[in-house]
């Protein structure tokens, strides 16, 4: 067996144990896997997940247990409708975990998520109930039916220092309107010391801006296209940073400077 790093860099063929729709677009996979990758795994890492024949995508961790790793996939193109024909039993590859993980700092915290932005923050929201912190969770969608892993946060905001608010564009569940404009009016009360977000460009941004104008500290989880995922290629810089290595999650004076690139539109 050779280094960490060269195991962590192999591609481990791995048993898909289970599949949960989520929502239309959005399954759920459980996926056998060896202790040492759901060991190390933190809630913000990411997975390089390939599919024989089609491709590897990066893919965040939305939970893990003792012999499991989880990933909730949306169908977006080819490799992601691919993942989607997985059945229970088959089987597909596994490289990581990789990036820089969320802190899990803070007492007062603030989650934002924003559609498949869900996935690393439910991770991310059960290891802080674990620990007793004091959380609001915000998930926000276009509509009721497209909420990702509605029913994880549902569980965790049973927990007696935890809330949830849904948020979708329609009104057809929740608050009417988007999960940034929620996320900013909270912040204004200066509650929170601590926010972490993922979900769309255009929501993380509003949240960044709010929270830091309110001197709260703030990590975000960024996507840009991926190939290697381990800092070799260079398809995935933001700004002057690579998301695959110094990212997924950006928090302080690397955030304030790469805020810049996000997609407002
Ligand atoms: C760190 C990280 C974590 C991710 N976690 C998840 C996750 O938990 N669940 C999930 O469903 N997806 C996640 N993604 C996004 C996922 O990797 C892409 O949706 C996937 O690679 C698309 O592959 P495809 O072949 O299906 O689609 P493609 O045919 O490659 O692309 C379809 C469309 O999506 C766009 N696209 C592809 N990749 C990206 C990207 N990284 N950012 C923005 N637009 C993109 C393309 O421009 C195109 O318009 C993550 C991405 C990163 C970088
Ligand atoms: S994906 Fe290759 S450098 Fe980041």
């Amino acid at each position: 067996m050779g280094s960490k790093a060269a195991v962590k860099n192999r591609p481990v063929i791995c048993e898909v144990r289970s599949v949960r729709r989520e929502t239309q677009d959005t399954n759920t996979l459980r996926i056998e896997s060896p202790p040492y990758v759901s060991k190390m795994a933190q809630p913000g890492q990411f997975l390089m997940v390939w599919v024989p024949g089609i491709d590897e995508v990066p893919m965040s961790i939305s939970n893990t247990t003792k012999d499991e790793i989880w990933i909730t996939v949306k169908k977006v193109g080819e490799a992601t409708a691919a993942i989607h024909k997985v059945a229970e039993g088959e089987l597909l590859g596994l490289r990581g975990p990789y990036g820089t993980r969320f802190s899990a700092k803070g007492r007062n915290i603030l989650v934002v998520a924003g559609g498949i932005g869900a996935a690393p923050l439910l991770f991310l929201t059960k290891k802080l109930t674990d620990v007793n912190k004091r959380i609001t969770m915000i998930i926000g969608a276009r509509s009721a039916d497209k909420l990702v892993l509605q029913e994880g946060f549902e569980k965790l905001s049973k927990h007696r220092r935890s809330r949830l608010i849904l948020t979708t564009d329609d009104g057809s569940a929740g608050t009417r309107g988007f999960a940034s404009d929620v996320a900013a009016a909270l912040l204004k009360k200066g509650e929170f010391d601590r926010v972490y977000t993922c979900g769309p460009e255009a929501m993380m941004h509003k949240v960044i801006i709010t929270a830091e104008s309110k001197r709260v500290q703030v990590e975000a989880s960024l996507e840009r296209y991926m190939r290697c995922g381990i800092g070799i290629c260079g398809s995935c810089y933001i700004g002057r940073y690579l998301v695959c290595k110094d990212g997924p999650v950006f928090t302080g004076a690397r955030l304030e400077e790469i805020v810049q690139y996000l997609k407002v539109k």
